[in-house]
């Protein structure tokens, strides 16, 4: 069996007990091909809000975050759409993601959205911040999109499914994520 080459961190962006954007994830990781390691932080919560006087002296939560960011090669994030927008939650850590300005968290680091959503499935939280992320260094996969509807009662909690449909959205986008951390891993500096 091969080793797990890449290390990818992944948060849900919802704190619901059910969530269907959390199942995504779990299943993520129980699906996960063997060259990736998938690891859940389950503390974006305990991130302040963003604050940039917080930066002078960046509290423990922080500094912690930056750090998982920067030994990961990879950040999977379960989105939900709130009002066409990113949770506060995901967005609060995608923020924080992006400082301190100059020396990037996120920078060099693949990122892949999976959302479950209400009729949006997820699009509208999902395109700005790609944008955006992109823009600032991150290394976006895009493709193929994660943006399911009325998912809640063909997943469990825990991430147990037996939907193909959903099954195969997931595995398509970690494939497409070893595909980006080969190509990045490929490119000269
Ligand atoms: C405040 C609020 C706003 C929402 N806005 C949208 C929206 O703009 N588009 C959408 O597709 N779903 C929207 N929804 C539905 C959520 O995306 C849906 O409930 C989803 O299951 C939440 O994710 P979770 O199960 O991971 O908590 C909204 C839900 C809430 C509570």
């Amino acid at each position: 069996m091969t080793s797990p080459s890449y290390r990818v961190i992944a948060f849900s962006g919802s704190l619901r007990k059910s969530s269907v954007n959390t199942a995504l994830v779990l299943l993520a990781q129980r699906i996960s091909p063997p060259e990736l390691s998938i690891e859940l932080v389950d503390w974006v919560d305990q991130l302040p809000w963003m604050n940039p006087d917080l930066e002078v002296d960046p509290p423990e939560a922080v500094v912690r975050w930056w750090q998982t960011l920067r030994d990961a090669d990879a950040l999977l994030v379960g989105m939900p759409e709130y009002n066409a927008s990113p949770t506060a939650l995901a967005k609060n850590a995608l923020d924080w993601a992006t400082r301190p300005p100059g020396d990037r968290a996120i920078t060099g680091t693949v990122v892949a959205f999976m959302s479950a959503a209400g009729r949006s499935g997820g699009a509208n939280a999902q395109t700005n911040i790609s944008r955006v992320l992109g823009y600032l260094g991150a290394v976006m996969v895009d493709e193929p999109p994660v943006q399911l509807t009325a998912v809640g009662d063909r997943i469990d909690a825990d991430g147990h499914t037996d939907d193909p449909a959903i099954i195969e959205a997931v595995a398509a986008k970690l494939a497409a994520v070893v595909d980006a951390l080969r190509l990045r891993d490929a490119a000269p500096d």
